[in-house]
């Protein structure tokens, strides 16, 4: 029988490979999804056979990523806890999904894969397969194993006879994709530490190291999707791949912040995302000209649920297909162009155009235009403030008594 292994080449995957061999006697394919992680692939397939998988795929889904998973997101200006740009979250469902699809091609029964039993990522990855492939076992050799250190990973490849070099290296647990890098441990474990940002940072540079002088960049729109950079048409992979460059290089995009995993506890991360954090930022500028009052904050309200969903791993589900149909239809004329000026960790307004834009001059502007007449607002504001003044004359009364 065959397993299908989520492998990353790092030590925690290396080891499972022998350890499912070990355990259950599987043929053991190993699986390394390429969600824009930017690690070395060379020299991966050779790891994987050397520490005993049958067969190694490379897949690329960075596309797929982007264009059915952030893309998505954008939209919904999907935040959870008003922080975090949910990378992590969203690249799970593409991950797992590609892993079920292996296992078809393959015949294989079970998924292995090596998130631990106290996170966010083993209810991503268990979820997505489940709800795609009820039927296929689901192995997660963090929640069975008692191995709980490098060095004991390391002793127990070396007893199988798998002999590569580990780095000793105690860094930060980190996950990284096209959308953004996530920082945890080390200093971080402890909420009172100050994050130690020359160590920590991958993407860019803390705001204090940015350049003195700013940069103004310019995005367009249509029906919510990003599809050019400063004038040049590109693909939204491509314009997140230089917003990462630009947000970087400035400072922006980088979250420190307590949050509540889904597992009950609460858990300290930094995140950088610095081409997300552009691009969300312009995409709500162009949504303030664009939504008419209540439709923002319909918006805003199930932009907030749909960033539940994503992070609970939720993804295949009716509720964030039906989540997304509604904020598809918000978009319909979010099309446009936002000049922006990037300025060490700062994202400052330089103006927002738009065919669609309700911001009408002669009736915002000072000055009297016909089609607003400052009597009206007269009896509105009685209207709108009558069951106040009943409410206020009626406390007047009952004090008197
Ligand atoms: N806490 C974040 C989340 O739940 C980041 C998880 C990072 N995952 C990792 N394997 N390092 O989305
Ligand atoms: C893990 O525990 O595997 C990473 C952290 C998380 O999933 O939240």
């Amino acid at each position: 029988e065959k397993v299908i292994l989520a492998y990353s080449g790092g030590l925690d995957t290396t080891a499972i490979i022998p350890w499912l061999k070990e355990n259950y006697d599987y043929d053991v394919v190993c699986v390394c999804i390429d969600v824009g992680q930017g690690n070395e692939l060379d020299g991966l397939e050779e790891r994987a056979k050397l520490s005993g998988a049958t067969k190694l795929y490379i897949e690329d889904v960075v596309d797929e990523f982007v264009d059915d998973y952030v893309i998505p997101c954008v939209k919904a200006n999907a935040v959870y806890e008003n922080k975090y740009l949910l990378g992590t979250s969203m690249a799970r469902p593409v991950i797992a999904k590609r892993l079920v699809e292996i296992a078809r091609l393959e015949g294989a029964t079970a998924i292995c894969h090596g998130a631990t039993g106290k996170g966010n990522d083993q209810v991503r990855f268990e979820l997505t397969i489940k709800a795609l492939a009820p039927d296929l076992k689901i192995i997660a050799p963090w929640r069975i194993w008692d191995m709980s250190s490098r060095e004991e990973e390391i002793a127990y490849c070396e007893k199988h006879g798998i002999h590569l070099p580990f780095s000793a290296d105690n860094s930060y647990s980190r996950d990284r994709n096209l959308w953004h890098i996530s920082h945890e441990g080390l200093e971080l474990e402890l909420p009172e530490n100050a994050p130690n940002y020359d160590h920590l940072l991958v993407l860019g540079v803390s705001p204090e190291k940015a350049p003195d002088q700013g940069e103004t960049i310019s995005l367009s729109f249509e029906k919510g999707v990003p599809t050019a950079l400063n004038g040049k048409i590109m693909s939204a992979t491509d314009i997140i791949k230089e917003l990462n460059k630009l947000g970087g290089k400035h400072g922006i995009g980088i979250v420190d912040i307590v949050e509540n995993r889904v597992v009950g506890m609460k858990s300290r991360g930094v995140y950088e995302t610095p081409g997300g954090t552009i691009l969300m930022e312009a995409h709500m500028q162009l949504e303030e000209l664009i939504l008419d009052r209540a439709t923002l904050t319909a918006k805003k309200e199930i932009g907030n649920r749909f960033a539940d969903i994503v992070y609970e791993g939720k993804w295949f589900t009716p509720l964030r297909e039906a989540y997304q149909a509604f904020i598809d239809v918000t978009q319909e004329y979010v099309t446009g162009e936002v000049k922006l000026k990037l300025y060490k960790g700062n994202i400052i307004k330089q103006g927002t155009t738009s065919p669609y834009s309700l911001y009408n001059e002669s009736i915002a502007s000072f000055t009297t235009g016909d089609l607003y007449d400052h009597r009206d607002a007269e009896g509105f504001i009685n209207l709108f403030g009558l069951s106040l003044k009943v409410r206020a004359m009626k406390m007047a009364s009952l004090d008197k008594k």
